[in-house]
């Protein structure tokens, strides 16, 4: 038994499954004309990008429902106040870009989502207008989502190599 606290195992799972999951679609799109070669084509890029999104959405949802049912571990000693602040902060926004850029890349576009070619949502009509809107949008979250994953694994790198704490650890399988 551990003498820090830890997260539920269902949270490990989500959060890794949620990271690797992002990571894959920015990786899609930053190396997309390398990866078109080995993939298909670039309609395929786009369709593993968008279906990517989609399982990012629903595993978001799932995981706000898990911490309304269970809440979030206190990693952070009371008195760590600026630390939490910080940490706190930089998780709320990245829950808000992890819904944010999902939903804004299936309203830019006029065409139906084909999620891995299994199932089609249809696209909601709108004026021009909306679609050049949320196309900004889904730019402007997706990279604010990547600084702020960014500053979260150079903070949680920091309390492992340099605090030495075990915030890293309560984020790690067993
Ligand atoms: C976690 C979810 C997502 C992330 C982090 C993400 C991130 C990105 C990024 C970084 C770009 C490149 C922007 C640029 O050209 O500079 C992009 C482009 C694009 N994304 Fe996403 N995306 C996500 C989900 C989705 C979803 C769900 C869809 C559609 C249903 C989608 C559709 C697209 C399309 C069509 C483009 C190309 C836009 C263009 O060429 O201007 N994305 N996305
Ligand atoms: C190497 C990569 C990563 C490491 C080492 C890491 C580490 C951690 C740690 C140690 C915590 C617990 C910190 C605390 O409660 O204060 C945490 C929580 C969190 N991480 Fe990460 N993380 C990584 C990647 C990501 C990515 C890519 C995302 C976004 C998709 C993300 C989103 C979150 C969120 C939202 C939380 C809050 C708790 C939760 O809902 O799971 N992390 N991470």
């Amino acid at each position: 038994m551990q003498d820090y606290p830890q997260y539920r195992s269902q949270q490990k799972l989500i959060h890794w499954l949620s990271a690797v999951l992002v990571i894959l679609a920015f990786l899609l799109i930053m190396f997309k004309i390398i990866l078109s070669h080995f993939l298909g084509g670039m309609p395929n890029i786009y369709l593993l990008h968008k279906s990517i999104g989609v399982l990012v959405f629903i595993v978001t949802i799932w995981r706000i429902k898990v911490i309304i049912q269970y809440g979030i571990p206190e990693v952070l000693d009371k008195h760590q106040r600026l630390q939490r602040i910080l940490s706190k902060s930089t998780q709320g926004f990245i829950y808000i870009f992890l819904l944010i850029a999902p939903l804004s890349g299936y309203l830019m576009s006029s065409r139906p989502l084909n999620v891995f070619g299994l199932v089609s949502i249809p696209a909601i009509d709108m004026p021009n207008e909306f679609y050049l809107f949320f196309h900004s949008t889904h730019l402007i979250s997706s990279y604010l989502l990547a600084v702020l994953i960014l500053v979260h694994i150079l903070g949680a790198l920091y309390h492992y190599f340099w605090l030495k704490d075990k915030v890293l650890q309560s984020m790690l399988a067993k």
